[in-house]
């Protein structure tokens, strides 16, 4: 099993997997819906799609089992593990190009693509704002003429943010910061607002903290457990957000365009 590094100061595969036995099945799938469709309305003969931190690749399957008509996709990856993984994976039924085990910031590439996608990576991108706005340009010279660039992400008002007990990522990494950089530059964007329902009645039916503990540390974004004073106020404020037993982290999928 690959080992995680992308997580500042932790490296543990257990809450990672967690957070996936959390979600909700069908609004995950609704969420390839989308992405699939958008990826269908790129009316090429022979699609290019860059797929920016495919991770061992599940995700990038899901879209591109439903991508109609010709294609190929290109994968990035810093974990050379999870490259290799996506490689060997989606190869049989998927129609892959090249894989380069870079991170986006030391991707280098003349190709242009019709789709430039990535879920979930823009929090790895950079630590400090300058440099995330130097990410946030290279996708745009990444696509070609008429391409798509698609990025998924979260909202300021996703539960995960809204839970966290303290600010852990900067603000730059909110969908809504990403949205106004793109406007500000006189591009189409265009945002479908998601839901991503995460189960959590499993915490809220016992008294042992456990799973409690093991979901603060992934908010958190850090591998140290929360003292049981820490953890009672984590478990309020999940009580606060909750409805029936589910939290919503949202997902909203940016489209960004050239304007017509
Ligand atoms: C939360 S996972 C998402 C994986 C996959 N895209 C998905 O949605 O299922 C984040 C991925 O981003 C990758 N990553 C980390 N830093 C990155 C960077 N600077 N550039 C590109 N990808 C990065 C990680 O290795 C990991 O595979």
């Amino acid at each position: 099993m690959t080992r995680w590094h992308f997580w500042g100061e932790k490296e543990f595969s257990d809450i990672y997997e967690n957070i996936y036995i959390r979600s909700d099945m069908e609004d995950w799938f609704n969420i390839v819906f989308e992405i699939a469709k958008e990826m269908n309305s790129q009316k090429s003969l022979n699609k290019q799609i860059l797929d920016i931190g495919c991770g061992e690749g599940h995700t990038t399957k899901q879209i591109l089992d439903r991508v109609e008509g010709n294609y190929t996709c290109d994968l990035l990856e810093p974990n050379e593990n999870a490259l290799a993984s996506a490689e060997a994976f989606l190869t049989p039924e998927n129609n892959i190009g090249q894989c380069f085990p870079r991170t986006l910031a030391t991707f280098k590439s003349n190709k242009k693509y019709n789709v430039v996608f990535t879920s979930h990576t823009n929090y790895y991108w950079s630590l400090n704002q300058k440099d995330y706005d130097v990410q946030l340009k290279k996708l745009l010279e990444l696509m070609n003429k008429g391409g798509k660039l698609m990025i998924l992400t979260l909202p300021k008002e996703s539960d995960h943010y809204r839970l966290m007990l303290r600010q852990i990522y900067p603000e730059f990494n909110y969908a809504e910061y990403i949205i106004n950089f793109y406007k500000n530059l006189g591009l189409d964007v265009k945002v479908k607002k998601l839901k991503m329902r995460m189960y959590i009645g499993d915490i809220l039916s016992t008294k042992s903290l456990f799973d409690l503990k093991i979901f603060y540390r992934f908010i958190h974004n850090t591998d140290s457990y929360p003292s049981d004073l820490e953890s009672k106020a984590f478990l309020e404020k999940i009580k606060k957000y909750q409805k029936d037993n589910y939290l919503d982290f949202k997902d909203y999928l940016i489209i960004v365009s050239e304007k017509d």
